[in-house]
């Protein structure tokens, strides 16, 4: 079996700082990244920016800054927050970086080569901000301003000599692709969304800019750059070494397992980036997730509408984990979703501090009064016990499905409805009534401890931080940290002294 996962998020354009959208989607790569190693595979998580273009161009000049130099800065200000969002990532790739310019170069020519690019005229509609060419019946004309009707960006006319790549070519093999590799795109109801596109017909697709000149330099012309997106895309195989096919890291890990992304660019990474490769004889990537935004209120987050949510903000008031937490458990995965204070809040209470927190102190508490902290040598587990604890190997497999078919929420339902029957089982079993019984007190302490390290590792993907803060009670160091331990009911060394704990998250008082 392949033990390797490749897994990625969009590289962002460093235009301006990372905001609440950016954080998401690089949390929830990392969930899989993190989930995946602990469950044995070799996985590389791989973010970054994504720096050429016009948008990016006009940002550095609106600042009067070089255009690398700011580029330089707010690359750096999105690597800072791989750090603060605690993110696993192997690598962070720059596409000014010479490692991605000869990869997205060598594509270049390997189309051409292939006769798959031509030169032409583009006449047409261009939104800078989207980086995307719009067709007449995507533009609408709002107070006397074109815009696309999808994402409501302002487009200009461009009429300019351009190089176009045989998009129509590929509009059955693409096709046939789809309905080969039924969970290409995820959610399925984008999938259905991106097949309707495709049927509707493909045009040549423009991919070379001639007005200006920050961009890779297309190699048999240099009066052209090449069309930010076929460069953007390459970063994926960039990182892998590509071109050197025979490179290890290409070996292991292309092709690609997920790419996140938001679904504001499906068409980039489920049309034209599978064509691309497969006009270059690249195997496609395996699968694509196209997530939904988070809104500010029930709005888009905007510049222009000043109600950009800065990550920054609530972790300073809130932690990370909670943040994380958060985003993974309350937004619908694949749906839009939104962010309060108050939402925060009655999260942060009602699952961590009440139902998480309480039981690991209510629990570790309970062990430090009765057996001074210490795990008995003596367990005998009865029906009760036993009941409780299989419920994670009658689950094993389903949990495994629940993260290769990217079902978050309900990887998270099943952890916290253990949770509660955690808590459930620690109150049922009233263990501070069995001071006389010796062997099933400690038995009692014993099951509630596994349950808690049980469920600590389904956390770890989610609050990794406060996670490997309770697993170190046992001992256990994230280089130790197996997912498979979760169907061990003998896992907490017997005689062990367990360390105590601090309060985990508190509860936040209401005004
Ligand atoms: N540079 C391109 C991606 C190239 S990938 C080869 C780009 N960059 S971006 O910075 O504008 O946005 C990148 C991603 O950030 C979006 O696809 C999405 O994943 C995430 N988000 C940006 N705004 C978002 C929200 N409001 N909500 C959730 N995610 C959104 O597009």
């Amino acid at each position: 079996m392949d033990k390797n996962y490749y897994i990625t998020t969009p590289i962002y354009y460093p235009s301006a700082k990372p905001h609440m959208g950016h954080a998401y989607s690089s949390i929830i790569a990392d969930f899989f990244a993190r989930f995946k190693r602990i469950q044995g595979f070799k996985v590389f998580y791989l973010t970054g920016t994504d720096e050429h273009g016009q948008k990016i161009e006009r940002a550095a000049k609106e600042k009067n800054k070089d255009t690398l130099t700011f580029c330089d800065e707010i690359s750096q200000t999105f690597k800072d927050l791989t750090k603060k969002l605690n993110l696993s990532n192997n690598d962070f790739i720059r596409t000014t970086e010479d490692r991605h310019k000869k990869s997205a170069t060598n594509i270049w020519k390997i189309l051409e080569k292939k006769g798959e690019i031509y030169l032409s005229k583009y006449s047409g509609w261009y939104s800078v901000s989207d980086e995307a060419f719009y067709s007449e019946d995507e533009i609408e004309n709002i107070n006397g301003n074109n815009q696309s009707i999808v994402s409501g960006s302002p487009v200009e006319w461009v009429e300019e000599e351009s190089y176009f790549f045989r998009l129509s070519k590929w509009q059955d093999p693409l096709l046939e692709f789809y309905s080969k590799n039924k969970n290409f795109i995820l959610p399925s109801s984008r999938k259905n969304e991106v097949i309707s596109f495709v049927k509707g017909g493909l045009k040549d697709l423009s991919v070379s800019r001639k007005s200006f000149k920050w961009g890779i330099p297309v190699p048999s012309n240099s009066d052209h750059v090449m069309y930010v997106w076929l460069d953007a895309l390459t970063n994926y195989l960039s990182a892998l070494n590509y071109p050197d096919e025979d490179n290890q890291m290409y070996k292991d890990f292309w092709p690609a397992d997920l790419h996140i992304i938001g679904k504001d660019i499906l068409r980039f990474h489920t049309v034209y980036w599978p064509a691309f490769l497969l006009a270059a004889g690249i195997k496609p990537p395996k699968r694509v997730y196209g997530h939904g935004w988070i809104l500010s209120g029930d709005q888009k987050m905007s510049k222009s509408k000043g109600n950009i949510l800065d990550p920054l903000e609530i972790i300073q008031s809130y932690g990370l984990d909670p943040l994380r937490y958060y985003l993974i458990k309350e937004v619908s995965f694949g749906n839009d979703g939104n962010i309060s204070e108050e939402k925060l809040e009655n999260c942060i209470n009602s699952d961590l501090a009440n139902n998480y927190g309480n039981l690991c102190q209510r629990v570790i508490s309970f062990c430090e009064k009765n057996t001074n902290l210490e795990v008995s040598k003596k367990i005998d587990f009865i029906d009760n016990d036993k009941k409780i604890l299989s419920v994670y190997e009658k689950n094993f497999d389903k949990i495994l499905s629940f993260v290769d078919k990217q079902d978050i929420n309900s990887y998270i339902n099943f952890l916290v409805d253990q949770l509660f029957a955690a808590n459930k089982y620690f109150n049922d079993e009233e263990p501070w009534k069995k001071k006389s019984d010796i062997v099933r007190l400690n038995t009692i302490i014993y099951t509630s401890l596994e349950l808690i390290r049980k469920v600590t590792i389904l956390l770890y993907p989610i609050i990794p931080e406060t996670s490997l803060k309770v697993l170190k009670i046992f001992g256990t160091e994230e280089k130790d940290l197996k997912f498979q331990s979760i169907i061990e009911h003998n896992y907490i060394r017997k005689g062990f002294k367990i360390k105590k704990i601090g309060i985990l998250f508190k509860k936040i008082e209401k005004k």
